[in-house]
């Protein structure tokens, strides 16, 4: 028996999202409703043993992977030829610079918006423009606007939304600035991850509103705040419960963690050897990296097993050079430690602060943005454990 598009649409929308409470009614039949496949008719998928390959509407795979709960990589490197060359030759590496995001992160965050039917959104990061179709479904097209800071990305998600019947404003801005054109909004929807929330979205939120974006740090913390915006100016609120990845904002640079560790391990700086106190494992635990990549910045991860060693083992790097990880010697940890900062020790100290706190959850943290500062926060913005981020 053939299954249908809109049969695997139903089926999609009923399992979402993986693993947590069952979408609401009004999410599911949106979910239901819109059809993916006419925002990704070609994409990348990730190839076994690395690098990407290209997949078209054609392929027999193509439908499957639409309607399964898969980031499908649409540009790599802001190169638009690149799929064509990955077609051509089998593969391609690169770093993805849009996509259509995971189905499940997506419901995530749509429900946590909490949407009343006369809302407006701003959605920064039009990508395909499949989340700007789900938000125009359930709002009314006039009531979501969505920017792209690229503009073929936003040329092609234009067009797609108006073939799905779709008319959102979507509009080539970079959201450092939001997007003054439609402002107040009552929702502000970031689908590429910021290192800080831009000032312009709390100048561009109505008081009451709610803005939800993912906090771009270096250690894989996957933190997304939900911020309710003050009459002040200030928004404040938690950190989702859940874990969420998403691409940097387009002119970020992430560092090149694979280059830094060969410079460390190539370099004459001898590396010191102490007792370790956090067990590697915890820097890719649920709840730990939250914490730990705001109070050390700037500390990237990579996996790497050198020729003489019996496993994996994690990395900790530092753009300035520093490089740490983690040893077994004697039945003992040991970290191992080199360049200007002793990475592992830093980590070593905010895990002490962590556990001496009960070792709380993701959730309990919660961020203050201002105009001058970020300030992290457990339990209650102005209670007893606050710490202000670098800028
Ligand atoms: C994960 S994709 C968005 C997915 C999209 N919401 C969808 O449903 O397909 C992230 C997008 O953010 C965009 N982006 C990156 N930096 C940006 C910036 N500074 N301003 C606006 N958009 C940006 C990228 O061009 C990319 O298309």
């Amino acid at each position: 028996m053939t299954v249908t598009a809109q049969q695997l649409r139903e089926q999609f929308a009923a399992k979402l999202p993986e693993g947590g409470a069952p979408l609401s009614p009004e999410w599911r039949d949106a979910f239901a409703t819109v059809a993916r496949e006419a925002f990704v008719p070609r994409f990348f998928l990730h190839k076994p043993g690395g690098g990407m390959r290209a997949v078209d509407s054609g392929d027999e795979d193509w439908l499957s992977s639409v309607y399964s709960d898969l980031t499908l990589v649409t540009q790599l490197n802001g190169d638009d030829t690149a799929w064509d060359t990955a077609r051509g030759n089998g593969g391609v590496t690169g770093s993805p610079t849009s996509s259509s995001s995971q189905p499940t992160l997506m419901a995530w965050m749509l429900e946590a918006l909490d949407l009343q039917p006369w809302h407006h959104v701003l959605e920064v990061g039009t990508g395909t423009g499949y989340n700007a179709a789900l938000l125009a479904q359930r709002l009314g097209s006039d009531h979501v606007t969505t920017i792209d800071v690229d503009p073929r990305v936003v040329e092609v998600a234009r067009t797609r939304l108006a073939r799905a019947g779709s008319t959102p404003t979507v509009a080539e801005a970079d959201a450092a600035r939001g997007y003054s054109g439609r402002a107040p909004y009552d929702r502000i929807l970031a689908t590429c991850s910021w290192p800080r929330i831009p000032h312009a979205w709390l100048e561009q939120a109505r008081p009451g509103g709610l803005i939800l974006s993912h906090l771009y740090t270096e250690l894989d913390a996957g933190a997304m705040p939900l911020l309710r915006v003050n009459s002040d100016g200030t928004a404040t609120g938690h950190f989702l419960g859940e874990y969420g990845a998403f691409m940097p904002r387009r002119d970020y640079q992430r560092p090149d963690t694979l280059a830094l560790l060969q410079r460390a391990l190539r370099s004459d700086d001898e590396p010191t050897r102490s007792l370790a106190r956090m067990p590697s494992g915890e820097v890719t635990s649920l709840d730990f990296p939250l914490f730990a990549a705001l109070r050390v910045p700037g500390v990237a991860l990579h996996w790497f097993q050198p020729e003489d060693a019996p496993a994996m083992r994690t990395y900790l790097l530092c753009r300035d050079g520093s490089c740490a990880n983690q040893e077994l010697d004697d039945g003992q940890l040991v970290a191992v430690q080199s360049g200007p900062r002793r990475l592992w020790d830093e980590i070593d100290a905010v895990y002490a602060e962590w556990a001496a706190l009960g070792k709380p959850t993701r959730d309990r943290f919660g961020l203050t943005v201002t105009a001058e500062a970020h300030t992290l926060w457990l339990d209650r913005p102005t209670g007893e454990h606050t710490w202000t981020l670098p800028p």
